[in-house]
C-alpha cells in the first residue's frame, strides 16, 4: 500500500476485491441497540459500501468518504444511495444527523485531526445524537503499508472523545487477531 492508496482506480478495486467478505454487521447490531431505525444516520469513509448497504436497510443514511475513486463505486453501485464527499476531520457539512458510524477509518487521523474531527461530529449531530467507530486497538501509532494508522484503547478513546460525549461503552472486539480492534460508542453531552 502506498500513501494514495484509497485514491487511485486500481488500488480501490483492489481494497474492494481484498475487503469483500469483511463487514460491520456485529457492530451494526450493537448500534441498533441504542439508535432507533429510521434515524438519520452519517457513515464516515463508506469506501467499498459493504455496511453501507447494511446501514440502508435500518437507517435513512448518508454515505461520505473523502476519495473520489470510492465515492464513484458507492454511486454506481447505489444509483438511489445518498452520498457525499466529506472529509472526516473537518466534516464541512451542513446537513444534521442523529447518528454517526464509521468502521476503520477514524484511525487515519491523528490525535489533533482527531480533536477537531469530535468537535465537528458533536456540531453535526443532533441532540442526544449517538456516535459508532471502530478503531483498530493498541498503543502508539505507524506507518503500515504506507498508511498512517493511529492505534486506540480505552484510555485513548476516553480522552479523545470525554470533552464532547458520554461514553456509553468502550468494547474490545476481534476483525482478524484476537482482540485487535475496539468499538466506541456514544452519546453527544
Ligand atoms: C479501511 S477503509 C474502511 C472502509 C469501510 N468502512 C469498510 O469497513 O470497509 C478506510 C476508508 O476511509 C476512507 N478515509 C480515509 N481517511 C479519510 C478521511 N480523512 N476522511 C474521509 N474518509 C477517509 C478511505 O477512503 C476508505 O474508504
Amino acid at each position: 500500500m502506498k500513501a494514495g492508496y484509497y485514491k487511485t482506480k486500481e488500488s480501490v478495486e483492489e481494497y474492494i476485491r481484498l475487503a469483500k467478505d469483511v463487514n460491520g454487521k456485529q457492530l451494526i447490531e450493537k448500534l441498533k441497540q441504542i439508535l432507533p431505525q429510521q434515524s438519520v444516520l452519517l457513515e464516515i469513509g463508506s469506501g467499498p459500501g459493504t455496511d453501507w448497504k447494511i446501514l440502508n436497510a435500518y437507517y435513512n443514511v448518508t454515505g461520505s468518504d473523502n476519495s473520489r475513486q470510492f465515492l464513484d463505486h458507492l454511486s454506481n453501485d447505489n444509483p438511489n444511495g445518498k452520498f457525499i464527499e466529506l472529509d472526516a476531520i473537518s466534516l464541512n457539512t451542513d446537513l444534521r444527523f442523529d447518528g454517526i458510524y464509521s468502521n476503520k477509518v477514524m484511525h487515519h487521523l491523528k490525535d489533533n485531526e482527531l480533536s477537531e474531527s469530535v468537535k465537528r461530529q458533536s456540531e453535526i449531530l443532533n441532540s442526544n445524537g449517538i456516535i459508532c467507530h471502530s478503531f483498530w486497538k493498541g498503543e502508539s501509532s505507524e506507518i503500515f503499508k504506507g498508511l498512517f494508522v493511529n492505534y486506540h484503547n480505552a484510555l485513548t478513546l476516553s480522552a479523545a472523545y470525554g470533552a464532547y460525549f458520554e461514553i456509553l461503552s468502550i468494547e474490545v472486539y476481534t476483525e482478524f487477531d484476537d482482540n485487535d480492534s475496539v468499538l466506541l460508542m456514544a452519546r453527544k453531552k
